[in-house]
């Protein structure tokens, strides 16, 4: 790995798999993020889908090897208020022109969702080629990404949305796909 290779590059090469957490127990937090770093999940996506999401990031990134970042962000004040918290990345399930160029002005490693064409030409045309295809399996599934890797080779992705267990594998196998993501790792606390 060289330093050429972007920090949200090295984030995506460091796990094949990101837990996509919701929390609602934070007392769960911790515990939880020690397990995951303990069986080789040290990439953590908490949801902002709970009341103490913040609370649990901020948490879990005492944990040691934990690298915690916030999904879920939707707009630029989300944003802040993680990064405020501690994350160390930022995932949102879609992309608009505020989020994504408050990310870039962040300089935060940020992976937003992509579902088509027209998705990923709007994040080249910020400069972002790293993103989550996203929802993966109702979007197409693999054979939609597999078409998208004819006009944009130069992009690489974490499909998350409909997948588990059974299929990382087979998405994992893909050249442009570095790591999944997904809420089957964990369920709701
Ligand atoms: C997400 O926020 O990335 C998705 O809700 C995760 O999708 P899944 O629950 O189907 O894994």
């Amino acid at each position: 790995m060289t330093d050429q290779i972007k920090p949200i590059e090295q984030l995506m090469r460091r796990a094949k798999v990101i837990p996509v957490l919701v929390i609602d127990d934070l007392a769960q937090a911790k515990p939880l993020a020690r397990a995951l770093v303990s069986s080789g999940c040290p990439v953590l996506e908490v949801t902002l889908r709970t009341d103490c999401a913040l609370q649990a990031i901020a948490e879990m990134k005492q944990v040691d090897g934990a690298i915690v970042g916030a999904g879920t962000v939707t707009n630029p004040d989300e944003m802040a208020a993680t990064i405020d918290a501690g994350a160390e990345f930022i995932v949102s399930p879609g992309l608009t022109d505020r989020l994504g160029q408050a990310a870039i002005a962040a300089d935060i490693p940020f992976l937003p969702g992509v579902a088509t064409a027209g998705d990923i030409m709007h994040g080249l045309d910020l400069g972002l080629a790293h993103f989550k295809f996203f929802p993966a399996e109702a979007s197409g599934g693999i054979p939609a990404l597999k078409a998208l890797t004819g006009p944009f080779g130069q992009c690489l992705f974490c499909p998350t949305g409909g997948i588990d267990e059974s299929s990382a594998a087979q998405w994992l196998a893909l050249d442009n796909v570095l790591c999944v993501g997904g809420s089957w790792v964990v369920p709701p606390l």
